[in-house]
């Protein structure tokens, strides 16, 4: 195990942050750690990276003990939060290179590890700009960039994509996955069902200092029910030729809101959701029946939440 936890405790006053976490992260694997606003998430990940002491519970991180060996911690590990710790007047190179040289490389090495670093997060061409000139995902890209140049074995990832757009969340995305290819270890957190189901191996989620639920992403959905596919019709009088053009392409009963005029069918279960929406498409055109809509609603962490504890998050 990369990261293993037991029964963490911590409070800040008389807020409990933490009731108790268990976790376990085996080498070179992503755990998603997925939660709310205020669940704990980063009060986790700042214990694990020593830079909180628990009050109760142990956890060790690449072997060592976050308590008693702090700084055989520190020299395997990378931390990236939500807000990027960059030096906004330094250049993005200068940036990676003060860090090179703060670990030791040497200027020679610290400039080669810089360089590569920039080119791997398409940030060569603004390189040599302030860093005050980059947009939010250069930031964090370069921020993530900074946590690489002691190449860690452990990396921790406290929301990293929170407030971007689409196109950087893409792009760091698949930074992250390139380094899990590389065999390093990492713990994400997120607020978003999306980014733990595309990046995560396994996914704990926690809410209010507790694990309420573990599994890997197609578990975890399993318990919430699964992606459906939504046909809405054009006008009421579609619904049943609707409804019997897809009973052909589900095993399953296909569930009506006549008010809404909305049929759906579980896919995934069965039908490959590929298959299943180009075949509902097709049996839907058979029967000559008129779409207003056609859509895969995917369960949402706010899916998970009312399944898991009876309220929204
Ligand atoms: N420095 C702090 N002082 C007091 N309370 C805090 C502090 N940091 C976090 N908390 C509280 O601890 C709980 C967990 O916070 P946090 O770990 O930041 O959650 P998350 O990262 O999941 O949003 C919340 O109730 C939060 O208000
Ligand atoms: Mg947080």
């Amino acid at each position: 195990m990369a990261i293993e936890a037991e029964g963490l405790c911590k409070g800040y006053g008389s807020t409990r942050a933490l009731r108790g976490v268990d976790l376990a992260v085996p080498a070179g694997t992503v755990l998603g750690l997925l939660g709310p606003n205020g669940a704990g998430k980063t009060t986790t990940v700042r214990t694990l990276a020593t830079l909180l002491v628990p009050d109760g519970g142990r956890a060790e991180v690449a072997g060592y003990d976050v308590v008693r060996r702090p700084h055989e911690v520190r020299r395997r590990i990378g931390l990236a939060g939500q807000y990027a710790a960059v030096d906004e007047l330094l250049t993005g190179r200068e940036n990676l290179v003060l860090i090179g040289t703060l670990l030791h490389l040497g200027r020679r090495a610290a400039r080669a590890r810089a360089a590569e670093l920039l080119d791997r997060f398409d940030l060569t061409g603004a390189g040599d700009r302030p860093a005050r000139t980059y947009s939010g995902g250069m930031r964090r890209r370069l921020d993530l960039a900074a946590c690489l140049v002691a190449r860690p074995s452990v990396l921790f990832l406290d929301e990293p994509t929170t407030g971007l757009d689409p196109v950087s969340r893409m792009s760091l995305w698949s930074a992250v996955r390139e380094l899990v290819a590389d065999g390093v270890t990492v713990l994400l957190t997120t607020q978003y069902l999306e980014e733990a189901d595309y990046l995560a191996d396994r996914i704990v989620v926690v809410d209010a200092g507790r694990v309420i639920a573990d599994g890997t992403p197609n578990e975890l959905k399993r318990k919430v029910g699964e992606e459906r596919l939504e046909i809405v019709v054009t006008h009421p009088d579609g619904v049943p030729a609707a409804v019997s053009a897809l009973r052909r392409v589900t095993a399953g009963e296909p569930v009506v809101d006549r008010d809404r005029g909305v049929v759906s069918i579980a896919v995934g279960e069965g039908v490959d959701s590929m298959d299943g929406i180009a075949t509902a498409a097709a049996a839907l055109r058979r029967e000559n029946v008129a779409v207003a809509d056609f859509a895969l609603r995917r369960p949402t962490l706010d899916d998970v939440f009312v399944s898991l504890t009876g309220r929204s998050a």
